[in-house]
This record gives C-alpha cells, structure tokens and sequence, in this order.
C-alpha cells in the first residue's frame, strides 16, 4: 500500500493499517519532510517528494490530499510507469466521486471514493475507525476492495452513489463542522468568565448537549426537540429574537433558520398545529428579514 498526502487522514490511514498488521510501503506528499515523517513513523521504506518514487509492487494506493488537488495528483500519478491495471486507486474525499481519478482508470486502475465519516487529526488515534460508517463509491471492484480495507480497520462500509455523495457529505459538514459553528454561537451568546481561570462558559452547556445526544440516540428528532418552539412559547421565542436583535443582530437570522428547522420537526411530531407553526413561522420570516434589511445579516465575519 501506498499513502499520497502525508496530512491528517493518510497519517491516520496509515497508522490504521498498520496497527491492523499491513504494510505501508511507500509515502508520497508533496512535500520531503512530510513524507519522511510519516514514512518513519510507520515504518515505510519509502518516501519521496516524487510520485516517480512509488514502488511498482504497490497495488493500493490511497490519495490522501486536499479534495482540489485530488485531479492534479491522479494526472501525475498516471504518467508513473507503474502495473495500473493491476492497482485500486482510492481518495478520501468525502464531496468527489471517483470520477476525479479519471486519469488512473485511463491507465487501468481500478478507483474509488473511500469517505471515513469521522474527523482526524494527525493524532488521531488508530481505534477512531472502530464502528464508523466508511462511505465508498466507484468501480464494482475496487469498492469491494474499499468493503475489505474499512473493515480491516474496524469500520462499517457504505456503498453510495457518485450522486449521493455531495448530498452525503453536506450532510457530514452540518454534523460535524456545523456543530462546531453552532456551539461558537452558544459561547458568543454566554456571559464572559469573571476570572481569568474560570473554566470557558462553554462548558456550561456541555451537560445539555450530551443529554440531547442521548436522547437522540435513543430516538429521532421529533422525540428529542424540546423548548418553546416544540411547546408553541410564542412569547419565549420572541424574548429570544428581541434579545439577539439588540445585542447581537447578525445572529437574528442563524436562530430564525435553525427555529424554522424546529417547527418542521415539532409538526411532523404532531406537537405543533398548523396554525402554531404559521404563527411562529411569521414571527421568524419576519424577525429575519427585518435583520436582514438592517444590513446585520450573518455574512460579515467581523461580527
Ligand atoms: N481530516 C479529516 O477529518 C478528513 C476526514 C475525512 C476525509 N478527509 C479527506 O482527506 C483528504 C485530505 O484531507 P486532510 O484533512 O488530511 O488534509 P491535510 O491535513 O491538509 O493534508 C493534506 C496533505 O496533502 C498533501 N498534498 C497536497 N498537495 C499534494 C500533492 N500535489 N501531492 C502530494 N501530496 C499533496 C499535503 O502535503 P505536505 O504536508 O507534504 O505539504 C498535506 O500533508 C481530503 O480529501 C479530505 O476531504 C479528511
């Protein structure tokens, strides 16, 4: 096996396969340093600023750079003399499918998108592949070779579809990236900490998030929404949207959004009649575009 791209998920690969009892090979980055610290730390014998360096015993090679240099790599990569008919060719791009490897399969590889639905730092432990989903897209084949890696390194293979996967991967980005953009918002909206070593007021809603998560877990979102849109408190989400609109107008619309989202769930869970959820979709509609008009929409990152 070969990793391409020696940052945080080929370090992560890498070290997974091989606390799996694999061999990593060779290490390909674009840079020398960052290839030989990962060669070293996994003992690969090979590693090379050079995709002319990967070793023709190769026979899976995971591209593991930026999902915008995924093209550029798979085009160097098959203009190296190298058995393509005989090789995979994954990347780990959660958004592209493997149509970006096009060159490859030009040559014979057999490609594929191998997504693992989890976030990786270089530090990240081998175990962070136990039980996660490991979405996989591309030629019959090399997704049944992709079925054989997850499942080496603990994970739950997924088969989707080239069309599904920007859709599936959006979806990644709300879970994880999104959650952290929100849980930003709560520790803006929090009193600042007294003392210089208080602990942040994030954590003052730590309890809260693992009890939702627990709830949903153990149910959906429509038996996990609680709050005054869930109960129909027009009077309490008004509070709320006043509150934001003195102090902290640019996050107006982000609450009338994600409320908007909470009505929808809180009537498909028959918790909200019609008429609340007009109501309250006035008052968001509304209190959004008021904001809006004011100039204090959420796109100004200064805020
Ligand atoms: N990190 C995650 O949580 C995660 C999760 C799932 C999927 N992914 C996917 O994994 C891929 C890599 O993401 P990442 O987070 O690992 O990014 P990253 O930490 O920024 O690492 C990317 C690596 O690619 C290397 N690189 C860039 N251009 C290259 C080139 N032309 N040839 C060879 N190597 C090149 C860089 O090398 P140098 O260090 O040598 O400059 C860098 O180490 C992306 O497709 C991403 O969508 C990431």
């Amino acid at each position: 096996m070969a990793i391409v791209g020696a940052g945080a998920m080929g370090t992560a690969l890498a070290r997974g396969v091989v606390a799996n009892g694999h061999r990593v090979e060779a290490v390909l980055s674009r840079t020398p340093a960052s290839a030989q610290a990962l060669a070293k730390r996994v003992d690969a014998p090979v590693a090379s600023a050079e995709k002319r360096a990967l070793p023709n015993s190769v026979r899976r090679v995971l591209i593991c750079v930026p999902d915008d240099a995924i093209v550029g790599v798979a085009e160097a990569l098959a203009k190296v003399d190298h058995s393509w008919p005989d090789t995979f060719v994954a990347h780990t791009s959660g958004e592209k499918s493997a149509a970006a490897l096009a060159p490859l399969r030009e040559q014979g590889a057999a490609t594929l998108s191998f997504h693992p639905l989890q976030t990786f730092t270089a530090e990240t432990p081998p175990a962070a592949f136990e039980d996660i989903i490991v979405g996989l897209q591309g030629d019959d084949l090399a997704v049944e070779a992709g079925e054989a890696l997850a499942r080496l390194l603990g994970g739950r293979p997924v088969r989707l579809t080239a069309e599904q996967k920007a859709r599936y991967h959006a979806a990644a980005a709300l879970a994880s990236n999104g959650l952290v953009a929100l849980l930003a918002v709560v520790e803006e909206l929090l009193p600042e900490a007294k003392e210089e070593d208080d602990p942040p007021a994030i954590n003052w809603v730590a309890p809260l998030v693992e009890r939702t998560w627990t709830h949903l877990k153990r149910s959906s979102p429509e038996g996990a929404l609680t709050g005054p849109v869930a109960r129909g408190d027009q009077g309490t989400v008004e509070g709320h949207l006043d509150a934001l609109a003195d102090e902290t107008p640019h996050l107006v619309p982000l609450y009338a959004a994600l409320s908007t989202e909470m009505v929808r769930v809180a009537v498909r869970s028959g918790r909200l009649s019609g008429n609340q959820a007009e109501t309250l979709l006035d008052l968001l509609r509304a209190s959004a575009d008021a904001t809006t008009d004011e100039g204090h929409g959420a796109s100004d990152p200064s805020h």
